[in-house]
């Protein structure tokens, strides 16, 4: 059986080494980093990651707040509190939670908010900066992919990797990470709704990351022995055997293809975890002003 990536365990870790880091500057006398987030609607999938997110705050010892929204709430609501946001000395970094009700213009929420406060990494400015190779916020979820990897062992330098989806959060900035030669340094493909031959092409990857959320869609057939499969799929299929009426599943199909990956993440308790994590480890950095003042 392949290498199964622990995302759990190793953000749980990293967790505790930011506790640690955020006692010695407390210690120091320095500001206890402090996330907002801001919630609009009642979506049940981004209620639980609001409130993970705030957890994962109270295990790093930062501050958090939480600002809910009715899905009623207007554009121009929302700006004004991002304004307010983008403002306040005492907030380091805030985030909105996506997606959006369908009458505000997500792209416009986006480039509201502060560069400097934009923990996500989503912010036009953050996506510039990483496809130039500048100091930015990363967006979480690539971020969390590149360290599991790192922690492993995984070498990804002149590696073939190949990302399945092309999303604004996920897929491009994959793309970006494992470009640059300061982060993943590998040759790099993504797979697209346009791309013939998937199968072909996802069988060159060393380095095969899944993030297009569509349940099982990566089978045995389209993997390389010995690749390192990296699942980033949540979606939701109903199990009624479950108190909550749901299962997360992921986009590999996990029984036929671990016994020919050299490694691989399950789902769940493989890139979740760490999307968090990252977000945890951006807040430190808003924090302590490493990227910007
Ligand atoms: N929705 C799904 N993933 C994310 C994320 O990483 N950040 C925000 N703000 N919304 C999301």
């Amino acid at each position: 059986m392949p290498l199964l990536i622990d995302g759990k365990a190793t953000a749980a870790q990293i967790k505790s080494e930011i506790a640690q880091e955020v006692a010695t500057l407390v210690a120091e006398g320095r500001k206890r980093p402090h996330l907002a987030a801001v919630l609009v609607g009642n979506d049940g999938g981004s209620e639980t990651y609001v409130k993970n997110k705030v957890l994962a705050c109270e295990a790093c010892g930062f501050e958090s707040t939480l600002i809910r929204f009715e899905d009623t709430v207007s554009e121009t609501e929302l700006l004004a509190k991002i304004d307010e946001l983008n403002r306040d000395e005492n907030i380091d970094g805030f985030i909105v939670q996506l997606p959006l009700p369908r009458h505000i213009d997500t792209d416009k929420v986006i480039e509201a908010i502060d560069h400097r406060k934009d923990v996500d990494g989503f912010h036009p400015i953050n996506v510039g900066r990483l496809a130039i190779g500048l100091p930015c916020f990363i967006s979480a979820t690539p971020l969390g992919i590149l360290t599991l990897l790192r922690r492993y062992g995984i070498e990804t330098a002149g590696k073939h990797c190949v990302v399945v989806g092309r999303s604004n959060i996920v897929g491009k900035p994959m793309v970006q990470l494992m470009l640059q030669k300061e982060h993943g340094n590998a040759t790099v493909t993504c797979i697209h709704s346009y791309t013939q031959d998937v199968a072909a092409e996802c069988r060159k990857a060393d380095i095969l990351i899944a993030a297009i959320g569509r349940p099982g869609y990566i089978t045995a057939d389209m993997v390389k022995p010995g690749a390192t499969v990296i699942d980033v799929g949540t979606t939701r299929v109903p199990d009624n055997s479950r108190p909550s009426g749901f299962r997360l599943s992921g986009d590999v199909d996990f029984n036929t293809v671990a016994p020919i990956a050299g490694a691989i993440t399950p789902v769940p308790g493989g890139v979740g975890p760490m999307t968090i994590c990252m977000l945890m480890l951006n807040t430190l950095a808003a924090g302590k002003k490493t990227y910007y003042r």
